[in-house]
């Protein structure tokens, strides 16, 4: 199959091409002007996009021809979302819509992966969880809001027009490469820093008391590549460990790979708006409908996020 990814020089996109390509597809994507190519994409068909521009998305699917999408160009920060929420909304689901129209146009039905999140959960009780599929959805910022809209856009395109449309709701992944706005690789970057004496040995954190459902983007992508195959049209799917982990375990986890001594202060200012206190997801229905089960260790995720930072200032899009 040729597939067109979305955001390909993003965290996930870089991981998620080598995945496909090693299962014998071909691969294109999309990128921002003015986003880095890492080198191993240096070959492949990437076409400079932003889904805010009609016109564009329609010229792109045109010349791309792909034989599926999979959808995973999006502002992702929850904390950006509460700074910047028209602009979320504008790329994710103002974004999408543009991307659907544009593949309804096609002569093709291509198989399209969306790419939700866990946040659109939003705050559920401790009874609650593991959240299944078919639990309610009270998203509790405008990123999750947003992710929910766009959820709604793909079940009403898929019935509505009968376009092969999976749905995917993400729950935390990490790995070498991802941004230090996100949790494991500010920690991880900051404690490298410390490491090297380029910083004073106190870690200012936000909310450590919540827990998430964390695993590795490289179970994650090896993930989307099975739903891709095997998936079914028209359904929505978790994707994660299963397991729960607060912010204060997975910090100390990294505090432990480190000889340094470092204090822990809290610092107001890394503090949200609102934070769902738990979210961790039921994943049978992948593993029922795919065969996919989440394989690499929490400890070795986050010794590879910190030996990234160690050996190589874990620069974005070169892994
Ligand atoms: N970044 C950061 N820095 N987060 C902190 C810190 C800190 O110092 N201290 C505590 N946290 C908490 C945040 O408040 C949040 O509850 C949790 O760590 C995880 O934060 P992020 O890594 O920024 O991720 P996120 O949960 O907001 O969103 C990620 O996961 C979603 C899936 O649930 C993103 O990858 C989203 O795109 C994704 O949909």
């Amino acid at each position: 199959m040729k597939i067109l990814i979305t955001g390909i020089c993003g965290f996930v996109g870089g991981y998620l091409s080598r995945c496909l390509v090693r299962a014998g597809h071909v691969v294109c994507g999309t990128r921002l002007e003015g986003e880095r190519v890492p080198d191993f994409l240096r070959d492949t068909e990437i076409h400079v996009l932003d889904l805010t521009q009609k016109d564009a998305v329609g010229d792109v699917l045109r010349e791309s021809e792909p034989d599926a999408v999979c959808h995973l160009a999006a502002q992702s920060s929850v904390a950006l979302s509460w700074r910047d929420p028209a602009q979320t909304w504008e790329v994710n689901v103002i974004g999408l819509i543009h991307l659907l129209e544009g593949i309804r146009a096609m002569d093709s039905n291509p198989r399209i992966l969306l790419i939700g999140s866990s946040e659109e959960y939003g705050k559920v009780t401790p009874e609650e969880i593991p959240l299944r599929e078919d639990h309610s959805l009270r998203p509790g910022n405008p990123y999750a809001a947003g992710k929910a809209a766009q959820e709604m856009l793909g079940r009403l395109y898929a019935e509505a027009y009968g376009m092969d449309i999976i749905m995917v709701r993400a729950f935390n992944h990490t790995g070498p490469g991802q941004a230090p706005t996100f949790v494991i690789p500010d920690f991880a970057k900051r404690i490298a820093a410390m490491e090297k004496g380029q910083m004073p040995k106190e870690l200012l954190v936000g909310n450590l008391e919540v827990v998430r459902d964390f695993s590795d983007v490289r179970d994650i992508v090896r993930g989307y590549a099975m739903l891709l195959e095997q998936g079914r049209a028209g359904e929505v799917y978790n994707i994660g460990s299963g397991q729960g982990y607060s912010i204060r375990d997975l910090l100390q986890r990294l505090l432990a790979m480190t000889v340094e001594a470092i204090a822990v202060s809290r610092d107001p200012a890394r503090m949200r708006p609102s934070d769902v206190p738990v979210l961790i997801g039921d994943i049978r229905k992948i593993t029922d409908h795919t065969g996919w089960k989440p394989e690499i260790p929490m400890d070795t995720t986050l010794r590879d996020v910190l030996e990234d930072w160690r050996q190589n200032d874990g620069l974005p899009g070169r892994k």
